[in-house]
């Protein structure tokens, strides 16, 4: 089975100065929600669609005379399931004990956090926070994920507590390490996937937004040292933490607080705009924006990355999709479905990209080893929405 029994998995996450400590109890609690994450996923998660197979959909067509013909007529049917609604009341469980857990870790020790994260004289990078920030009302007005607090708020003077929960863990647990132990395998897909298919492409100047802790920004500096970074995010608390991190682990990248949607930089400074995992927590009219927003930074010969899931439309089979748009209804992600269902496309030529120009692919996914930062994981793929600017 992939991945291996997550004994000890915690221990295994890739250490910095500003991660958290961790004692016995709060270790064993931890992997007892990444051994929980899993049972959920490999074992409960393949009985969905046997049963919407062998049952819902038999009873649904015996009442319409027909299949259900989308993910929400789906999701209704399997809403009269007791397996799929033990399983969704499970997975938020699971998500809001981790959240708990992770809360008191970071509470336990923030002042120290907070003391770590200050910027130095000898840090190489910087990070630049803006005192009249304010964030869009789609970030504001939630806690994505259910993650307390979520990415931005702020109860303390150089607030860090948003960075270090969402490291806490995070993705590593709930999926099992599928991104490698410092989470970084978007970054690891989106370089491969360059270097594949665009060998000649070399950028001097990469700007990754919605960078939070800095996971998928680091790695644009191994796969071209002499590259200058830039991480933008709305969060203090991600961007502090992100800052620390990166020293520490020897990266000098400039991060500051900014929206996506309407940055502080000149017109084309940059090669290439990417992001991983952003879009589907930006609402409709944000994700115009920033796509509009990209194609100004960027230069003539320029790309514009964005790393997601597949759109809907790519998804043939409803009940696939319906799988897919749990995040939706039940993970505080409201933004998931609609992003899903955008004509992404349309947002890019309407942006400036020309109809050429703009691709709609998958990538591997990667999880980075210590032997090889380019591990192809074979169990998905990432959807890549990209535009050159030619
Ligand atoms: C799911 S996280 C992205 C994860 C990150 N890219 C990674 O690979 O680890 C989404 C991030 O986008 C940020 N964000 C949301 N709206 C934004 C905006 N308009 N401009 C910049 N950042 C934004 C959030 O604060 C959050 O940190």
């Amino acid at each position: 089975m992939y991945p291996k029994p997550l004994v000890n998995r915690w221990r295994e996450y890739g250490k910095h100065e500003i991660l958290v400590n961790t004692n016995h109890d709060e270790i064993a609690r931890l992997d007892f929600m990444a051994n929980f994450f899993m049972y959920l996923r490999d074992d409960m998660v393949p009985n969905h669609k046997k049963i919407y197979e062998k049952k819902v959909k038999k009873n649904f067509r015996k009442k319409h005379k027909r299949y259900p013909k989308n993910r929400h007529e789906v999701r209704k049917a399997m809403l009269q399931d007791n397996y799929f609604k033990t399983w969704s009341h499970l997975r938020v469980y699971a998500q809001e004990n981790t959240y708990s857990e992770r809360r008191k870790i970071v509470n336990r020790q923030l002042g120290n956090l907070i003391d770590i994260a200050k910027p130095r004289k000898t840090d190489r990078g910087k990070v630049v926070i803006d005192p009249d920030f304010k964030s869009p009302k789609y970030q504001k007005h939630l806690d994505m994920h259910w993650m307390p607090g979520s990415y931005h708020s702020i109860f303390n003077k150089y607030e860090v507590a948003g960075g270090a929960m969402y490291d806490c863990g995070g993705l590593y647990l709930s999926t099992g390490n599928m991104l490698g132990k410092y989470n970084n395998g978007a970054a690891y897909a989106v370089i491969k996937w360059l270097k594949n298919n665009y060998p000649k492409f070399r950028p001097e100047k990469v700007l990754d937004e919605g960078c939070t802790v800095g996971h998928n920004t680091l790695p644009y500096k191994d796969a071209w040292p002499n590259c200058e970074i830039y991480g933008i995010d709305i969060g203090e608390p991600v961007l502090r933490y992100a800052h620390r991190r990166a020293e520490s682990l020897g990266y000098h990248i400039n991060f500051s607080q900014q929206n996506a949607e309407n940055t502080n930089f000149k017109e084309s400074t940059f090669d290439m705009v990417v992001s991983t995992m952003f879009l589907h927590e930006t609402s409709h009219k944000a994700i115009h924006n920033i796509v509009s927003e990209a194609y100004r930074l960027l230069r003539d010969g320029g790309i514009m990355i964005h790393i997601e899931q597949p759109p809907f439309e790519m998804i043939k089979d409803p009940f696939d999709q319906l799988m897919g748009d749990w995040d939706t209804h039940n993970n505080n992600e409201p933004f998931w479905g609609p992003m899903h269902d955008m004509n992404l496309e349309s947002v890019a030529l309407k942006a400036g990209f020309k109809k050429n120009n703009i691709i709609q692919t998958f990538a591997p996914l990667i999880c980075p080893s210590d032997e090889d930062k380019y591990r192809e994981n074979p169990h998905g793929k990432w959807f890549v929405f990209a535009g050159w600017k030619k």
